[in-house]
């Protein structure tokens, strides 16, 4: 990188970072070729002088709001939320939905109106708690923009790119469905989206939110150890991940493919690459559909799909 700010941003490239001078307005930008975008256009604008640097790390505020607050705990105490969370790049907030009942009996539940099988969520307590967070959340933040999810077996099918989508907020509140269903007023009146995480039936939205909050958390600048990773992952790319090896070279006489070996990065990034499209024809032919293949990559991905 040729800016005169390149050893600073070289420090500091997993983070946002805010430029701005007396002249000019603090932007947010993300990413190397944005931050030389910005410094350009701020030369132009002749407040280059002027302008200063300064790292401003995202934080990503996620409250959850559950009748089994206990089952968060030992997932947010490892890995990556640990890391993210120790960091502050993150803040999980978990909010016993029992909490926001006024009743001897913490009631959460009721029968369903027309009978049927189960118990459906009652809407004061979820209202009311999420009425409690919103009142804590400034206005400068925008208290419309805070998507309110429930995670159902009936929303859309969480993806990467919803993910990619959710990880641009600065804070999300996730509702955790339960029991037969949630008074359908909390859907029409409360939530502003509905994710599943796939077609089959789990007895709650807790592990779901796990899910969903895994998969945007790892997307936050700064999370990961290096924001390659995240752009490399399959489905970033459009392709599953080709096979990976690790030492030792032989292992009960299985060798590691000769190319990997060979120090040659051309070769080695060809090599991957193939095998990326190869094991995406194999196992999942549609998702080449949105794949950008050269017509020779299109070709091999043709004889490789399975009759
Ligand atoms: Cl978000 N909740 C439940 N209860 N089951 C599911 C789901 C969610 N996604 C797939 N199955």
């Amino acid at each position: 990188m040729s800016s005169p700010f390149a050893k600073n941003f070289k420090k500091i490239r997993n983070f946002y970072i805010v430029l701005s001078s007396k002249r000019c307005f603090p932007a947010e930008i993300k990413g190397e070729q944005q931050l030389e975008g910005r410094l350009a256009k701020q030369k132009t604008r002749r407040t280059f002088s002027a302008a200063f640097i300064c790292v401003k790390i995202k934080i990503v505020q996620i409250d959850i709001l559950t009748l089994f607050p206990q089952m968060f705990q030992s997932p947010l105490s490892a890995g990556i939320f640990k890391r993210a969370i120790d960091r502050k790049l993150v803040g999980i907030n978990i909010h016993n939905i029992r909490d926001y009942t006024h009743d001897k009996h913490h009631t959460v539940d009721d029968y369903p109106y027309g009978g049927g099988a189960g118990m459906v969520l009652k809407p004061e307590p979820i209202f009311e708690a999420v009425e409690a967070i919103k009142s804590n959340i400034s206005h400068k933040q925008g208290d419309n923009a805070v998507p309110i999810i429930l995670l159902t077996p009936q929303g859309r099918p969480l993806s990467q790119q919803i993910a990619v989508e959710l990880s641009k907020y600065s804070r999300l509140i996730l509702i955790c469905g339960h029991y037969e269903g949630v008074d359908e007023r909390v859907r029409e009146h409360l939530v502003t989206d509905e994710i599943s995480i796939g077609d089959y039936v789990l007895s709650g939205g807790e592990l779901a939110a796990m899910v969903v909050i895994d998969a945007v958390v790892r997307l936050v600048p700064g999370v990961l150890g290096s924001e390659v990773s995240a752009l490399d992952d399959s489905y970033a790319t459009g392709l599953l991940e080709y096979p990976q090896y690790t030492r030792p070279p032989v292992y009960r006489e299985w060798v590691v493919p000769e190319v990997l070996l060979s120090g040659n990065h051309a070769q080695v990034a060809k090599w991957q690459r193939e095998q990326a499209i190869i094991r995406t024809a194999e196992r999942r032919p549609e998702l080449l559909d949105k794949a950008n293949l050269s017509s020779e990559e299109r070709q091999l991905a043709d004889r490789s799909k399975q009759p």
